[in-house]
């Protein structure tokens, strides 16, 4: 397929966005853009600097210190895939964990943190050639995008799948807090005032409670394909 398209992936917390988008970015030989990792970057930045409350309450001082911070990917040597680095420091780790992921949904409400990022977004997309996971990707970052994926899949598998994402990566935690977890995370983005999640009008649905990774990519492939013979 010679034509680049942009291909934006939303969907519910550990619906596997990150799992199928990196796999078709590596078939189409495309660019992947994990959005996630930002929000969870600036949040990180926040608890390093003391800028969230007991309470769980952002600072204003935020605002002020956007400038300060400073986001990328970095391919590392012995992987495929990219870091996420905040400031010149790898953070790919400190950003995965239950800490960070319960403050996340509230540093994400933040307009200004929101208008930053999303520009960001638009700049790395400007060429094609793209798959970048989110919640507000089809509706907000790139609404005119050729292919829009909306993923759910039921609240049980979406728990086990991130509980032992989480165990293999050491973090202590129950089934019943990354449950938690999720269910909150869920109700945040789907209710916050700016760029909440909600499925793009023309975006096709993935359910993937009952498919395999590997099924996941020919579904999106076929898409891709569909998509490109199309126009
Ligand atoms: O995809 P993830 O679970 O790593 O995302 C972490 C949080 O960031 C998620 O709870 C909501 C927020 N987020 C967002 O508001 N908009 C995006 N485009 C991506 C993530």
């Amino acid at each position: 397929m010679n034509k680049k398209i942009v291909i934006a992936v939303d969907g519910y917390s550990s619906t596997g966005k990150s799992t199928v988008a990196k796999a078709i970015a590596h078939r189409l030989n495309y660019i992947y853009v994990d959005t996630g990792a930002m929000y969870r970057a600036v949040t990180l930045f926040c608890v390093q600097n003391g800028l969230i409350d007991s309470q769980g309450k952002i600072s204003d001082k935020l605002k002020s210190l956007l400038q300060d911070i400073k986001i990328e990917f970095r391919k590392s040597d012995d992987s495929e895939t990219a870091d996420t680095y905040l400031n010149d420091l790898n953070v790919e780790k400190e950003i995965r964990s239950i800490e960070i992921a319960n403050q996340v949904s509230a540093v994400s409400a933040i307009a200004e943190v929101r208008e930053l990022l999303v520009r960001q977004q638009q700049l790395m997309g400007r060429a094609k050639g793209i798959v970048m996971d989110g919640r507000d990707i089809g509706t907000v970052v790139f609404p005119d995008a050729e292919l829009k994926v909306f993923m759910t899949a039921s609240p049980e598998i979406r728990t086990v799948r991130r509980f032992s994402e989480l165990k293999a990566k050491g973090e202590n935690v129950s089934v019943e807090e990354v449950r938690k977890n999720i269910e909150e995370r869920d109700f945040k983005d789907t209710h916050r005032e700016i760029s909440p999640l909600k499925q793009a009008a023309d975006a096709v649905v993935l359910d993937n409670s009952n498919m395999t990774p590997e099924e996941q990519l020919e579904w999106l492939y076929e898409k891709v394909k569909e998509v490109c013979e199309r126009d």
